[in-house]
């Protein structure tokens, strides 16, 4: 038997909080290590949203398999039963769509009345989309879709999972990105999108620190998932609803950054990475404010930080190949 006094009486503070431990301090041997996290078998409970694929779906079945009781939201039963066919006992899909209000509210109340006083270990907005396109172009119905999905979804979620976490002494994951650091072109939106949920993390993480309640967000570079090819059709298919004078003005442009980007999701990396970084993030001793994943991504983020606007942008226009 390892760990403190306090764990032997009550063992349920420790499994599931293996940071906030109500206030005592667990010896080295039973802190969990993120590097070897080994399953255990409870961590306590996490709500997830978008996991019917990539990322969300990946981060459900690894946090499953290390022992968090998983509430993995989708937005059909047939992705929750094709989940739940892959998991433990343990994980169970709930319905939830991040921008309708009912959805959340009805997921909320499904994961309270299960995870009763103990509230939630941890919340990970992990639900997206990309709209691309020219923004002088974008039809503005387009830029509210994504804001909707990215930023404002993800906050409604948080605002109704809040006093879940509250109890549980949980964390909030959001997952950013690389976008929410460096713009592109003709990824207006989604990178808007993306440096939002930067501010709203920083925001929140200051907010919320003095209730107990830790902050933090992913930033991942190029990860192999649908979301690629989601975007490419979907930005073909905006690209036909646009006027003769929008293909003359941004056609080749768009060609060639539809070339560069199938050129990156070839050399995307796998989805486990970032749900291991998610990991480290819900139990950490004291997470970090930001887990930015992929060597990608690392470069992007420094690049953006240490360059002048200017050799920033040419740098970037060039790695799309546009002049
Ligand atoms: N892939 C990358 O290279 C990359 C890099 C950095 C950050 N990210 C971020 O990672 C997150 C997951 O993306 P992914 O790459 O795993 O893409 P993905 O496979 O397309 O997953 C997106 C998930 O979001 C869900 N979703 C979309 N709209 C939703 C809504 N209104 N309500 C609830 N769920 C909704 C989708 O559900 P449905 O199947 O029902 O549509 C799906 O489960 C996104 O926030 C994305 O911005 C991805």
């Amino acid at each position: 038997m390892t760990g403190c006094i306090a764990c032997r009486i009550s063992p349920r503070p420790h499994l599931s909080t293996t940071i906030q431990h109500d206030g005592h301090f667990p010896t080295k041997r039973v802190r969990i290590r993120s590097q070897a996290m080994k399953p255990t078998d409870d961590r306590g409970a996490v709500a997830i949203t978008g996991s019917s694929t990539g990322i969300g779906k990946v981060c459900a079945l690894h946090l499953d398999a290390i022992g968090f009781t998983v509430f993995a939201g989708v937005r059909n039963q047939g992705d929750g039963d094709a989940l739940r066919s892959e998991a433990s006992e343990r994980l169970t899909p709930i319905l939830v769509d991040v921008t309708k209000a009912d959805s959340i509210a009805s997921a909320a109340r499904t994961v309270a009345s299960a995870v009763g006083d103990d509230g939630l270990h941890g919340l990970l907005n992990n639900a997206g989309i990309v709209v691309s396109g020219p923004l002088e172009c974008l039809p503005i119905d387009e830029l509210r879709r994504q804001l909707e999905v990215n930023v404002v979804g993800q906050v409604a979620v948080t605002q109704a999972f809040a006093p879940l976490l509250r109890k549980g002494s949980g964390r909030i994951v959001n997952m950013g990105s690389d976008c929410g650091q460096i713009a592109a072109p003709f990824l207006g939106a989604y990178c808007a999108s993306k440096y939002a949920l930067e501010a709203l993390t920083d925001a929140l993480r200051m907010e919320l620190r003095p209730h107990g309640i830790y902050v933090c967000i992913i930033e991942p570079g190029s990860i192999d998932t649908p979301l690629w090819n989601k975007s490419l059709a979907e930005g073909d298919r905006l690209m036909k609803t646009l006027p003769d004078e929008a293909h003359d003005l941004y056609g080749p442009a768009m060609t060639r950054t539809r070339k560069a980007a199938t050129k990156m999701a070839q050399a995307s990396i796998a989805a486990t990475a970032v749900a291991k970084a998610v990991a480290r993030a819900l139990t950490a001793r004291r997470p970090k404010p930001r887990y930015i994943v992929g060597h990608d991504a690392r470069l992007r983020i420094a690049l953006a930080r240490f360059l002048p606007s200017r050799i920033l942008d040419r740098l970037v226009m060039r790695s799309l190949g546009l002049r």
